[in-house]
């Protein structure tokens, strides 16, 4: 329930970062579900939304939001989503509800990405949320041997197609002290699409919401 009130605070603190006539990158989540939910006052204010999933097209959508594809828009001011883990360097994994690819690709364009999420997301090192990996499916079992020769133990996400018609890998037993440099590494891999470690291009702003709705906000220069 606290966690629920957590969410729920820092997707209402991120109204606050969205500038009225600019485009909206939207992330997706049961977080950025509630943000979803908390700015259909603002729709006159939002002339479109480019999303990173079916799932949060469909809501945006469903409340009214003209979505748009990516390539018919020049910039996105302000990128909001969730993680499922950050560093105090704001170092992400993201990917737990399989929209890591269309996530990167908007975080990539935005320029400024805010992250939303409740308290207890934040780590001291990254890897006990076990990291996804997008992969081509027949490359699946060669990308898991190379994982394992990382040092990780992958576990194909059996029940999930990506809306990119892929497969997940869900890599455990990983102590991430080098986000950028095991970033690098995983892409580097034939067959991997992108891997959920938001390092090269991590929040600039997270917004921590506690159970009593209160907010804190980590934030980085770029
Ligand atoms: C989806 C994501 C989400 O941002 C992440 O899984 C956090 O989700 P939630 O807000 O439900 O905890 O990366 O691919």
């Amino acid at each position: 329930m606290s966690k629920e009130a957590g969410k729920k605070a820092a997707a209402d603190a991120a109204i606050s970062y969205i500038k009225p006539g600019e485009i909206l990158g939207v992330g997706t989540g049961s977080t950025v579900n509630m943000f979803i939910d908390a700015i259909v006052p603002l729709r006159d204010r939002i002339p479109g939304a480019v999303s990173s999933s079916e799932a949060s097209t469909e809501r945006l959508q469903g409340h009214g939001f003209k979505v748009l594809d990516l390539n018919e828009v020049e910039s996105i001011g302000v990128y909001i989503d969730g993680a499922d883990e950050s560093d105090a360097g704001l170092n992400l994994i993201k990917g737990g509800g399989a929209a890591l690819t269309r996530e990167k690709i908007i975080a990539a364009v935005a320029e400024t990405f805010v992250c939303i999420a409740d308290e207890s997301k934040i780590v001291d090192v990254l890897g006990n949320f076990p990291l996804p990996v997008e992969v081509i499916p027949m490359a699946r079992n060669y990308v898991a041997r190379e994982l394992r020769a990382l040092g990780g133990d992958p576990v194909w996400r059996e029940d999930c197609v990506t809306d990119n018609g892929n497969h997940i890998l869900d890599v455990k037993g990983l102590q991430i002290t080098d986000p950028k440099g095991l970033e690098t590494a995983i892409n580097g891999i034939v067959g991997v699409v992108t891997n959920g470690l938001f390092a090269e291009r991590g929040a600039d702003v997270l917004i921590l919401g506690r159970g009593d709705g209160s907010v804190k906000n980590l934030g980085r220069d770029r």
